[in-house]
């Protein structure tokens, strides 16, 4: 029998900016992209164009989100989104349409990610539906004066007790605080904007403590290792 030994927190970059992405993806760790129709209105002209080059960018999962609003629309929809590229996962919003469009996508093998979950109760059902991916909203709720962290470590364990396959992708993520509290709750995945992704890299102690070790040895060696 396979035994995980251990669980990577994937890191998803929430942006349609290609610039950002292109940036990002050079540090290695970006393992894919989340899109939102807001966020493809700032950025695409062709959306379609624009998320097959994120693709192809991003190389990993990149979540395309559809636009009907009734469950057979939804399934048309998300079956010509997933036809962009191999690496596309349609999002689909959590109403009563979209968990009946995701059970359907799901059973023709095509990866939904459930967007928009505001509760544990809500999460259980986009699990139970066959999601691949799951979006806790944190910042949302936080914004409304719920705590959107408790959502993550609540929605954590209905999925262990019950071990439903659906990766939970931490949403809505807007400080750096909230990248290492979802971690901490075992969240799969945490989607960031690229000005949170920035500020996860630093620490004013870094900057002090590289000046101060380039100074000492310059001051000795004059030149680095070859
Ligand atoms: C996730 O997939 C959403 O695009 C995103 O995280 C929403 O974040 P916001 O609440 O900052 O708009």
């Amino acid at each position: 029998m396979f035994v995980e030994l251990y669980k990577e927190m994937k890191i998803f970059l929430d942006t349609a900016n290609i610039e950002e992405i292109k940036r990002a993806c050079e540090t290695g760790i970006v393992d894919g992209v989340t899109t939102n129709p807001s966020l493809l209105s700032q950025d695409a002209n062709d959306p379609i164009e624009h998320v097959k080059k994120i693709a192809e960018i991003v190389k990993g999962p990149v979540s395309v989100e559809v636009t009907a609003t009734k469950k057979e629309e939804m399934i048309v929809q998300g079956k010509s989104i997933a036809e962009i590229s191999p690496y596309i996962v349609v999002k689909i919003p959590l109403t009563e349409d979209g968990i009946s469009a995701t059970y359907e996508l799901a059973k023709q093998g095509i990866k939904v990610n459930v967007t928009l979950i505001f509760s544990p109760s809500q999460a259980l059902l986009a699990m139970k539906a066959g999601a691949e991916y799951i979006s806790p909203f944190i910042g949302r709720l936080d914004d409304i004066s719920q705590n959107g962290i408790n959502l993550i470590s609540d929605i954590v364990k209905i999925k262990e007790n019950y071990k439903f396959s659906s990766k939970v992708l931490a949403a809505s993520i807007r400080h750096p605080v909230h990248f290492a509290e979802v971690a901490k709750a075992g969240a799969d995945v945490a989607t960031v904007p690229p000005k949170i992704f920035w500020q996860l890299f630093k620490h004013p102690l870094t900057d002090i403590g590289l000046k101060k070790f380039l100074e000492d040895w310059n001051a000795k060696f004059k030149n680095g290792i070859k």
